[in-house]
């Protein structure tokens, strides 16, 4: 890239960076469980995929504001976005979120226990669609909110796992919906972008599911969250 272009994208970068932390240290009081969390996450050398603590605090408000008690997330990384959904849950709720390499899952066990939430969340080892077909035959749906933030590839095959594990009014979350904009682009070689345009395609195909999308910046460079409600199946 040139060299002024580079220079304007570091500085937007930089404001983005430093509008975070000016949100997130009036908004998100440090709390001992998630900052060992990220540290423990960052000291293992997982990939910094975890959602930032303002995008946390969203889950978390999403989670309180529709009175959560049974909450699904797949992709578990080290369990730093399910301490935040975890902490919101109604007393008696329970978490369940789905983990396919095992040592994300072995972290993010430690990480959620230190957070004093092992006896809420179950973290289940194995392929998340095959979790997903178990949870089903254990009768444990429906939940009340889905997070969904793992390979993006298989994303529309998750928004219909989280539609059949719903109820109407249940929420559904999508993480990175927009990576860096490359989501408008219909010819990306990238699999997890076409898994992610089929999901929103699913979506609009849906009866009744009622959804929106925001664009995020920040830390986490320019990405969003798609967020919907599921309906009773027919259109408003
Ligand atoms: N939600 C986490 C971040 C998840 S990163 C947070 O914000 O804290 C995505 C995770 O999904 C990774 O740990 C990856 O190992 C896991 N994953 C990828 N494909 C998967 C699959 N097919 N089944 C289960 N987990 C998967
Ligand atoms: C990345 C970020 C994520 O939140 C995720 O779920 C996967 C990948 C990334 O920054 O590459
Ligand atoms: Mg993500």
């Amino acid at each position: 890239m040139h060299a002024c272009k580079q220079g304007e994208e570091d500085s937007v970068r930089r404001t983005w960076n430093e509008v975070d932390q000016y949100l997130t240290d009036l908004l998100v009081p440090p709390e001992p469980a998630l900052d060992a969390a990220l540290a423990a996450i960052a000291a293992a050398n997982l990939p910094a995929q975890s959602v930032s603590p303002l995008q946390g605090k969203l889950l978390h408000l999403l989670a309180r504001i529709s009175q959560a008690r049974q909450i699904l997330e797949i992709g578990t990384l080290g369990g730093y976005s399910a301490i935040w959904l975890a902490r919101a849950l109604q007393s008696g709720g329970r978490l369940i979120t789905l983990e396919r390499n095992p040592r994300h899952a072995a972290i993010a066990r430690e990480n959620i226990a230190r957070a004093g939430l092992a006896d809420v969340v179950d973290v289940r080892l194995g392929r998340a669609l095959d979790s997903l077909a178990l949870i089903e035959m254990q009768g444990l749906a429906p939940f009340d909110l889905i997070f969904i933030d793992a390979d993006k590839v298989n994303n529309p095959a998750y928004l219909a796992w989280a539609l059949k594990l719903s109820r109407p009014g249940s929420v559904i979350v999508i993480d990175n919906v927009v990576r860096g904009g490359a989501i408008t682009d219909a010819a990306d070689a990238f699999p997890g972008i076409q898994g992610t345009r089929r999901m929103f395609e699913l979506i609009a195909n849906t009866p009744g599911l009622s959804a929106t999308a925001l664009q995020t910046v920040g830390r986490k460079g320019y990405d969003g969250f798609a967020i919907a409600i599921v309906g009773t199946g027919a259109p408003r």
